[in-house]
């Protein structure tokens, strides 16, 4: 049977899922594989992660932490709108100047570098405080319902 794992344990795992598709991404680069597509995906999860935060982490922030946590969700709210427009800037150059050209890959390095900071503190103090709140059996209620969610919102169908 898998252990239960606390919500904090969830989220870190789709943060990794990310710099995994980061990894195969530049190994794409450097060998000539599907790095277009590979980017879309990478692009997809993060989104995906982002809208899943805003829709079910943040309500559980007001709810289990109070007025700190409703602060700690609105920079999480911010911090992703600049993560996303980040991205989106990047599709929009996915048919001009393309994976592999050195604009391109400048822009991914900071949009990574802004994501990795970010995830890094939700890893650090955010996810840990709201497990603490959560207790052992809230948090991994919390994870389970967490991954259910993400299991409906998958790209293949
Ligand atoms: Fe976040
Ligand atoms: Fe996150």
């Amino acid at each position: 049977m898998k252990t239960q794992q606390y919500l904090g344990e969830v989220l870190a795992s789709d943060h990794n899922e990310v710099y995994q598709l980061h990894r195969e991404y530049l190994e794409s680069v450097e060998k000539g594989g599907p790095s277009q597509q590979i980017f879309l995906t990478l692009a997809w999860s993060v989104g995906r992660h982002a809208m899943m935060e805003e829709a079910f982490i943040h309500p559980l922030l007001h709810r289990a932490i109070g007025s700190q946590g409703v602060q700690l969700a609105e920079i999480d709210g911010n911090e992703h709108a600049g993560i996303k427009s980040m991205l989106l800037h990047m599709s929009s150059m996915v048919s001009t100047e393309g994976p592999g050209s050195p604009e391109f890959e400048k822009a991914l390095e900071t949009t990574m570098g802004h994501l990795r900071r970010h995830n890094d503190s939700e890893e650090s103090a955010d996810l840990p405080l709201l497990d603490s709140h959560l207790g052992a059996e809230g948090s991994a209620q919390a994870a389970g319902l967490f991954e259910q969610i993400k299991s409906t919102m998958s790209m293949e169908r």
